[in-house]
Order: structure tokens, then sequence, then C-alpha cells
């Protein structure tokens, strides 16, 4: 074979070689067919909290060991953001939109026109009203406000004094959360002496929420605190009047701060959510979506309009008592870090 012919065989090869590598987001299977790659949309509210920089992470790594490439918006808080943010990816051609919504009743409507583009649609953590999901997963949220109600009424006395500090009633998460708290204080013979809604979960208003109590009354016995970033401030409060310590508060999240709160005895609780396991089933869940595969959940919650498939996963009350356990034990923490501030007894 001649030489010139050699080298434009070659140079044909390389450019098959070249069109197989450059091809955006195809896979080949085992029959060499080639097959799209799953595009999934991750949209979060915001990553200010710890935890959710963590549910994103596991998000992502599982996704993407499930073959799936994972396009990351982050709204900073910003309902108009957020939408915005999801229109691109229903642009971008998602076959997937997962969402952690900024406000619960906000999205409704670019959630039905993602799925009118033939997008499946998950609400992650947070329900999304009216919007009729594919998939709700989330915890019993329910549970989550009877745990720290069950804190409270175990150890403030009987005519006690409590403030609560909820987070904003566009989560719809508070909304559940109130219910349990509700049910468990039903019967309770404690006071609630000053209330807020934490405007998108600002801890500052948890620092005023306790300063505007204290101006009513010097005895406080218990707060709930909606989560651990709302408790930082509202012991930060507690801490300039001289009550922190005294005063029973509980959260949720089990950040590393809460934690050493914990061990130290400024917090008395925080509700442990498993958020690794509700990452990865959300990002399995997803991935069955996009392949039209039936995702076989056969519990509902109903959005407000539609019954939308839920997936609940269980919160965990933790203390002082069972930290070293559920938390460092489980890998959630590390002993070092929580113990950062106090002489570990271990
Ligand atoms: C809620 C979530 C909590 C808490 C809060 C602040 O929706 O369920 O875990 O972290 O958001 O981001």
């Amino acid at each position: 074979m001649r030489r010139s012919s050699r080298w434009g065989m070659l140079l044909v090869l390389l450019l098959i070689v070249l069109a197989g590598c450059t091809k955006q987001g195809n896979v080949h299977s085992e029959t060499g067919v080639e097959e799209k790659k799953i595009r999934i949309g991750l949209s979060f509210d915001s990553f200010v909290i710890e935890r959710w920089q963590r549910d994103r992470d596991v998000f992502v790594s599982t996704a993407q060991d499930l073959g799936a490439e994972v396009n990351v918006q982050n709204a900073n808080g910003d309902v108009k953001e957020q939408i915005s943010q999801i229109e691109y990816l229903i642009d971008k051609g998602m076959d997937v939109i997962v969402v952690i919504a900024v406000d619960s009743e906000a999205c409704s409507e670019v959630l039905k026109k993602a799925e009118d583009a033939g997008i499946k649609v998950v609400s992650y953590d947070r329900l999304v009203r009216n919007a009729n999901a594919d998939l709700y997963i989330s915890f019993d949220n329910e549970e989550v406000g009877k745990l720290m109600a069950e804190t409270l009424a175990e150890k403030v006395p009987e005519g006690g004094n409590i403030v609560t500090i909820f987070g904003p009633t566009t989560d719809h998460n508070v909304t559940m959360m109130e219910q349990g708290f509700n049910e468990v204080m039903k019967d309770k013979n404690i006071n609630i002496v000053y209330s807020i809604y934490a405007t998108d979960w600002l801890a500052e208003q948890a620092y005023n929420a306790i300063n505007e109590a204290l101006s009513i009354t010097p005895y406080i016995d218990g707060v709930l605190c909606g989560n651990d970033n709302l408790a930082s401030e509202a012991v930060r409060a507690l801490s300039e009047n001289r009550m922190a310590g005294f005063v029973v508060v509980t959260g949720q999240d089990a950040d590393l701060a809460a934690c050493q709160r914990i061990v130290e005895g400024t917090q008395t609780m925080t509700v442990y959510k498993p958020v690794d396991k509700l990452a990865k089933s959300a990002a399995e869940f997803a991935v069955k979506l996009a392949k039209g595969e039936d995702i076989e959940v056969s519990e509902t919650i109903n959005d407000g309009t539609y019954n939308v498939p839920y997936v609940k996963l269980e919160p965990v009350a933790v203390n002082k008592q069972n930290l070293d356990e559920v938390i460092i034990d489980g890998g959630f923490q590390q002993r070092d870090e929580v113990y950062l501030n106090v002489y570990d007894q271990n």
C-alpha cells in the first residue's frame, strides 16, 4: 500500500476516534449502541446551612456513579432566581429536575412547565405545593416537630415558659413540624410566651426573638429552635444574659456547632436526619425516573391539589446521651471536632 494512502487511512481512523470522544454526553452500552447520558438538574435554595453541602455532594457522586451528569444550581435564597434557574434547566433539556424549594408555593408553575416539557420532577426535602411532582422524598417532618416537643415537655417544668422560633412558613417542612409540635404540646401545661417564624431561616431573627421574649419576662425555661442555625443565635442571646446551659434548647440538622453545644451543655438536643441516605436515595430515584422505570412508591402526600408519591425517612432525636453512638460512631461528625472545646471523657 502506498505511503500516502496509509497516512490517509490513519487520518480517517483518527477522525472517527475523535468524533466518538467529542460527542457530548453519549455513552456506549455493551451492545455498542450509543445511549444519551441521563441529565439531572439539581436546584438548591442555598448552601448557607451546613447540611445542604452534604446533600449536594452525596447526590452528585451517587448520580455520577450511576452514569448520570448533574447540573447544580444555587439560588442563594432568592425565589425569582430559583425560578429562572429552573427555566434554564428546562431549556437545557434535563431529563429530571430535583428541587429544594426556596418557597414551597412559588415554584409550582415553573415545575408544571417542566412536566409539560416531559421532564420528571422531584421535590427534595421540602414539598413543592400544587406542582404534581413525580416524587417527594424527605424525612417525616411532623416527627421532627414531635421530637422537639417531647424534649421540651420532658425537661420544662409544669407551668413553665417557652419561646418558639420556627423556620419560615414558606417552607412546607415548617408547617409539618408545627403540626407535630402542636400534637405533642396540646395537652401540656407549658406557656408559649413568645413565638416567631424566622424569615428565610435567618438566624439573627432568633437572637432578636430571645431578647424580645426577655423584655416580656425574665423567666424562660425552654426554646424551640426550628434548626441548629437558629439555635446558634438563640444560645448567643441566652449566653449574653447568663442563661445558656440553664434553658432547654432544641435544633435540627446535627450541625457541627450544634453537636459541640450539646456536649458543652448549652443546647439540649438536635434532630438528626441522615441526609447521606436521603441524597443517595433521591439520586437513585431520579435516575429511575429518567429511565422511565416504575419507582414503586405506594405512600402518597397531598400537595394541595395532587397526591404525590412520598418517600419518608425517619429522623432521630440526639442529645448528650446518644450523640457519640448516633453522630460520631455513625460518621456524621468527627469526635475530635465535636469535643474540640471540652475534655473528651472517652
Ligand atoms: C428545612 C430542612 C431543615 C433545615 C432548614 C434550613 O427545610 O428540612 O433540615 O435545615 O430547611 O435549611
